[in-house]
């Protein structure tokens, strides 16, 4: 089975893990929605190497992360495309590919525009050590839009699954109502760009699935996730670990959650 959530930030103390240890086996695959690591510093990336998991960890490229870290991966082929090897059973999925898990299509667009930047810069330039906290990769590369329009075209325009680290921008007003509603990420003007060409080529997804506003929103077919998993093989979405409550998680059907999501937007 494939599940999704939103950003981890490299915090194996998470209790969504603990979830994922008594629910997932070796046959099940589990995807990060981006902002899966931070700096990844030797004392985190140790910490992740020797934890244990018999599951897939797939994720996408956020905006916390360290791209040293993920420029300097191995890549092999899987899913029908490559991926980065991040070690112990886990593997980076790059923007502007397609890949093929279980049968179903899921497009990848990673990265976004970091709202902290400044402060991450200022305490690099005081400490005199540039790129620990901030890499301009964050945001995706023109030629790397360039790829993911051709990827779409490949496959004319239709896939299953939008994987994503931010959203189209017209949903961060009335849906997400979040406090980055005035901040300007050249990522969301090119998902917004993305999703015109799908719909001009009559293309057509049936989910996108984005993290990075740290908070569940579940409109139509987006899904912003941070504590909320979403299960792809029952379309049911787990609840329950935003309070970090562990013991209070709850199922609910997506297309339900759907609804009641549209009555109070
Ligand atoms: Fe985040």
């Amino acid at each position: 089975m494939v599940y999704v959530t939103g950003d981890t930030h490299g915090d194996v103390s998470d209790p969504r893990w603990d979830w994922f240890d008594e629910h997932l086996t070796s046959d099940d695959i589990l995807i990060i929605t981006g902002d899966f690591g931070f700096d990844w510093n030797d004392d985190i990336r140790k910490k992740w190497q020797n934890f244990k998991h018999d599951y897939i960890v797939l994720f996408c490229d956020g905006n916390h992360e360290n791209y040293d870290v993920l420029n300097s991966l191995d890549t092999i082929k899987k899913f029908d495309d490559i991926v980065g090897v991040f070690g112990n059973n886990t593997y980076r999925l790059f923007t502007g590919h397609m890949y093929i898990i279980e049968g179903k299509k899921y497009f990848v667009f990673g990265g976004a525009s970091s709202i902290d930047k400044d402060w991450r810069v200022e305490y690099e330039e005081k400490n005199n050590s540039p790129r620990t906290l901030w890499w301009p990769e964050e945001v995706p590369s023109e030629d790397t839009l360039l790829l993911a329009k051709n990827t779409l075209a490949k496959h004319n325009y239709k896939f299953d699954y939008f994987i994503t680290h931010t959203c189209n921008p017209q949903l961060k007003g009335p849906v997400l109502k979040t406090y980055k509603m005035d901040f300007y990420d050249p990522t969301e003007s090119m998902i917004n760009h993305l999703e015109y060409l799908i719909r001009e080529n009559n293309g057509d997804f049936k989910y996108n699935f984005f993290g990075h506003f740290h908070k569940n929103v579940h409109f139509l077919k987006y899904h912003c996730l941070y504590g909320d998993i979403v299960n792809l093989d029952d379309s049911k979405i787990i609840k329950g670990f935003d309070d970090f409550s562990f013991e209070t998680w709850e199922t609910y059907p997506l297309e339900e959650s759907e609804r009641s999501e549209i009555v109070s937007v």
